[in-house]
């Protein structure tokens, strides 16, 4: 209230006209001012050059109706588009009528009271402001990429929640498990995805956090994820584990035929066509086991060079994987369990995924090894935030990481932590079109 009825609102940084949200660009000298493309044919934060940060964070649709889905992704992409635009906003508060509505299910009368005023807080009148914790800082390149997990279309117990059960793609599976897997669910799934990208970390945290303040009661948080990237100053980024990570397949170094292997067409339902499927893993890597491998025996791990990402047997990071290449004993050069030879689409029948990769650092975590010699201490929990796009996971991610799960030399330097699986769709054409129209249409 001080913020807008003072010196901000005096100098036109915030306004509300009819609901709608507007505002000045921010950005203060020095500020990036790129902005990225938030209307088009597919959603930003897919192919999009990786910025610096991340912020995934996935909702569940808690109390929500079907005319509360519309409505909230009506809202997710009126304020997105302004937050992807750099401006300051106002937050698009949703409020149900309180009539039957959560405040009726809310029970007590001081409920009732207080949330015909605000989802938001229901001790205190909601405010609309921007948090501004980014004001200044201009669009920095952020990125808000949606998706819709099964529990858009099917409760957990397999019942028709919002009327779409029939208009699941096939392609949007729920994973086997693979070999290996230590999840977590409460780091997992969720029926909602964001995924903010940004050059600034404050500037993607305060597009999530806007968004999520529009219906809490709604759509709540269940997980958040932070991570990061190098700057582009060394060339296709390195990973935790040292190695360049992105030279073939990825957003950094996209294939070709993205139409064919990237966003989904006429052989899935018409609202998903020109979206892409979300398959997103959590993986920890044990920093400290892998820093006591000699480079050369990371190097066969992988199956390139460390410092400049050839192929084993080749020259150049951009040089073709060459999985016949023996030595002189007739051995193969990138070794039968290498990474890059069990994941690369000639060992797959040619399947393809477009890797978009941020490392991530939760801290550390106690471990204790009760064996001589007897010792305890703190381990990382880093690693690799994996986020692989693509047509149809069936056909892609599932068949590929089905082969790496038994036999990636990897293996023993990774855990899969966390995981979901998102069916994203394209974007809004433009203002007045909504994200995921097509589906609730
Ligand atoms: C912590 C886990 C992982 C690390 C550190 C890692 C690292 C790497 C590195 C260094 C490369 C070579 C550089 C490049 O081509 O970009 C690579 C390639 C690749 N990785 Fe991973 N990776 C991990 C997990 C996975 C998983 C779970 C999959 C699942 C399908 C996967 C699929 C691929 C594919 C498809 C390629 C490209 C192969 C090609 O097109 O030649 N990676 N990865």
């Amino acid at each position: 209230m001080l913020l807008r009825g003072g010196a901000l609102a005096g100098a036109g940084v915030v306004a509300a006209i009819g609901g709608a949200v507007v505002g000045d660009d921010i950005g203060a000298a020095g500020a990036s001012r790129r902005a990225e493309a938030f209307y088009g044919a597919h959603q930003g934060g897919v192919v999009t050059d990786t910025q610096r940060h991340t912020v995934l964070a996935a909702f569940d649709l808690a109390n929500a109706e079907r005319s509360d889905v519309v409505a909230l992704l009506q809202a997710w992409t009126q304020l997105g588009a302004a937050l992807v635009a750099g401006r300051s906003v106002t937050v698009p508060i949703h409020q149900r009528p309180a009539a039957g509505g959560y405040a009726a299910r809310a029970g007590s009368a001081a409920a009732v009271a207080t949330a015909s005023a605000s989802y938001a807080d229901t001790t205190a009148p909601s405010t609309t402001d921007d948090s501004l914790e980014a004001y200044g800082l201009g669009p920095q390149r952020l990125t808000l990429t949606v998706g819709f997990g099964a529990g858009v279309f099917t409760s957990a117990e397999g019942g028709d929640r919002f009327g779409l059960a029939r208009r699941r793609p096939p392609a949007l599976v729920e994973l086997p498990r693979f070999s290996g897997d230590q999840l977590v669910a409460a780091d997992s799934g969720g029926d909602l995805y964001l995924q903010a990208c940004a050059d600034d970390p404050q500037v993607a945290f305060h597009a999530v956090r806007a968004i999520a303040r529009i219906a809490p009661d709604l759509a709540t948080l269940r997980w958040t994820q932070l991570g990061f990237s190098p700057s582009n100053l060394g060339g296709t980024p390195r990973n935790l584990m040292g190695f360049k990570d992105g030279t073939m397949n990825s957003n950094v170094h996209p294939p070709p035929d993205l139409e064919t292997v990237l966003w989904a067409g006429a052989e899935g339902p018409g609202w998903m066509r020109g979206g892409s499927y979300l398959v997103y893993r959590r993986i920890r890597i044990t920093l400290e086991h892998w820093d006591r491998l000699a480079p050369h025996l990371q190097e066969r791990v992988i199956g390139r060079g460390k410092l400049h990402g050839q192929p084993l047997g080749g020259r150049d990071e951009f040089d073709p994987i060459d999985l016949d290449a023996r030595d002189g004993e007739g051995n193969p050069l990138i070794p039968a369990t290498a990474h890059v030879r069990l994941a690369a689409p000639q060992s797959n029948n040619g399947a393809v995924i477009v890797r978009r990769g941020f490392s991530y650092n939760n801290g550390t975590t106690p471990f204790v090894e009760r064996w001589p010699p007897w010792r305890q201490g703190l381990e990382y929990d880093s690693g690799l935030l994996f986020l692989a796009y693509q047509r149809d996971p069936r056909a892609a991610f599932i068949p590929i990481f089905a082969r790496l799960a038994e036999n990636d030399a990897l293996n023993q330097f990774t855990t899969h932590t966390a995981s979901a699986v998102f069916a994203v769709p394209p974007a809004a054409s433009g203002p007045g079109d909504w994200i995921g129209r097509a589906l609730f249409s």
